[in-house]
């Protein structure tokens, strides 16, 4: 014999089988024992009775949920079973004993997040970790076909990406470093010889604010390509995100209904999305919500909320106000007041996902833009030798996994879309 996951014996449907796993729930009527078993796969109901199993009944009597067994048995048909099917055991072997399981009823968030190495075998958590898998491979898989090359940046660096007061900083061998806030420049180094690359890296952004939406750790998708403008960047981005979407409506369905979203409407992202002006924005807000924003202001969750509130699918802002933006983002020739830059708004109001643009390709335009943000250029002299030798036009974008892992398993908290999250308030366990 040889053990199979639930799955397969599900599939199977009768004969003997040998299934492991961890009891999930138990239940104990006369001599009878119904233990839910659960493996990486699913759930099955097993049915124990005291006169088949011999010694080990009373190992079973001490034994708690989440214990870790072995079974042989038989598989019936059975109606009031889960999944129409229950096995009927003949030999249990107890692995490892669990004697009182620490999560029963205090469910609270804080709770849950103390236990988080517990709580990650919760079916909430396994589905959400099976849909961070399929769009960690899908994202692999979508560029493999299309031709990009995938490269891995530095993490330690020298350099403020999106400005210095999200920096996590060290003393590294008696000089000032930063964990990464952003892999960009590197990827830029990068175009000069693979053109269009790829990375998936942690990001590290000390975040005070305790929003559902920040953390400071998070997983940041970035893409890079040369000759590139604005608007084929954003053509790339949706094409990106439509596959990924289809595949998770196609490999996690369950899932989704699971977490309550309904595998349609991710089916359904399409694209291309829309695109309207920073113009066209604050305009659509002052008709349609009757809100006021002054030019030149950045738009908040509560306005992108609004904007995506009636939305199906993700759409693009482009065309912010450069002052807005950070020290890389090209300017417009037409009117400098404003920048190649987008966001991509996720629907439903679940707020930006993803930011991306056109960069700055001119040395004497960066120099001045790196003086004006007052960044230190000695450790800028790299990124400058790219404008340097052979500057190109260029294009590129930054998307959090985990924002759209928010949108799409529609969650709440952008914590539950990261197995171990990191917050101001929290890197424990
Ligand atoms: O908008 P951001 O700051 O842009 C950049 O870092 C660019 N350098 C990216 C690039 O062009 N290569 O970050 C990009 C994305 C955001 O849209 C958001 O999805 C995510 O990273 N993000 C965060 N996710 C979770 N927690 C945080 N604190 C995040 N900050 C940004
Ligand atoms: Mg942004």
């Amino acid at each position: 014999m040889q053990f199979i996951s639930i799955q397969e014996a599900l599939k199977k449907n009768k004969g003997t089988v040998e299934v492991r796993g961890w009891i999930k729930r138990k239940r104990e009527i006369s001599d009878t024992v119904f233990v839910l078993l659960r493996d990486s796969t699913t759930e099955m109901q097993c049915v124990i009775e005291k006169e088949k199993i011999g010694e080990v009944w009373k190992e079973l009597q001490h034994t708690g949920i989440e214990s870790s067994i072995e079974l042989k048995g038989e598989l019936k048909e059975d109606k009031r079973a889960p999944n129409g099917l229950e096995l009927r055991v003949n030999e249990l072997k107890i692995i490892g004993i669990s004697d009182k399981f620490p999560i029963s009823r205090d469910l609270s968030e804080e709770f849950l997040l103390d236990v988080r190495h517990l709580w990650l075998r919760s079916s909430k958590m396994t589905a959400l970790n099976k849909i961070r898998s399929t769009i960690l491979f899908a994202v692999r898989e979508y560029y493999q076909k299309e031709g990009w090359f995938e490269v891995s940046p530095a993490i330690i660096t020298p350099n403020a990406c999106e400005g210095e007061t999200t920096l996590f900083g060290f003393d590294y061998f008696g000089e000032k470093r930063y964990l990464s806030q952003s892999a960009q420049m590197y990827l830029e180094v990068m175009i000069f010889s693979l053109e269009k690359v790829w990375g998936l890296t942690p990001s590290f952004r000390a975040e005070k604010s305790k929003t559902a939406r920040h953390l400071t750790e998070y997983w940041h998708l970035e893409g890079e390509a040369a000759w590139m403008d604005m608007h084929e960047m954003m053509n790339e981005i949706e094409k990106l995100v439509e596959f990924v979407c289809h595949r998770v409506a196609e490999k996690n369905a369950k899932e989704l209904l699971s977490l309550g979203r309904k595998p349609e409407e991710i089916k359904a992202i399409k694209a291309p999305f829309k695109r309207i002006s920073y113009d066209e924005a604050l305009k659509k807000l002052e008709k349609e919500f009757n809100k006021k924003i002054k030019w030149g202001i950045d738009l908040s969750i509560k306005e992108e909320k609004k904007l995506g509130e009636k939305e199906k699918t993700p759409f693009f802002i482009y065309g912010y106000p450069t002052a807005i933006k950070a020290f890389y983002a090209k300017e417009m020739p037409e009117d400098s007041n404003k920048c190649f830059s987008f966001d991509l708004i996720a629907p439903e109001g679940f707020g930006e996902v993803c930011t991306g643009g056109q960069r700055e390709d001119v040395i004497e335009n960066m120099v001045e833009k790196l003086k004006k943000e007052k960044l230190p250029l000695k450790n800028y002299e790299w990124y400058l030798d790219l404008r340097r030798y052979g500057s190109v036009p260029h294009s590129g974008f930054g998307l959090g996994i985990e924002r759209i892992m928010r949108w799409i398993c529609k969650q709440e908290s952008i914590k539950d879309t990261i197995p171990f999250p990191r917050t101001m308030n929290r890197s424990y366990p």
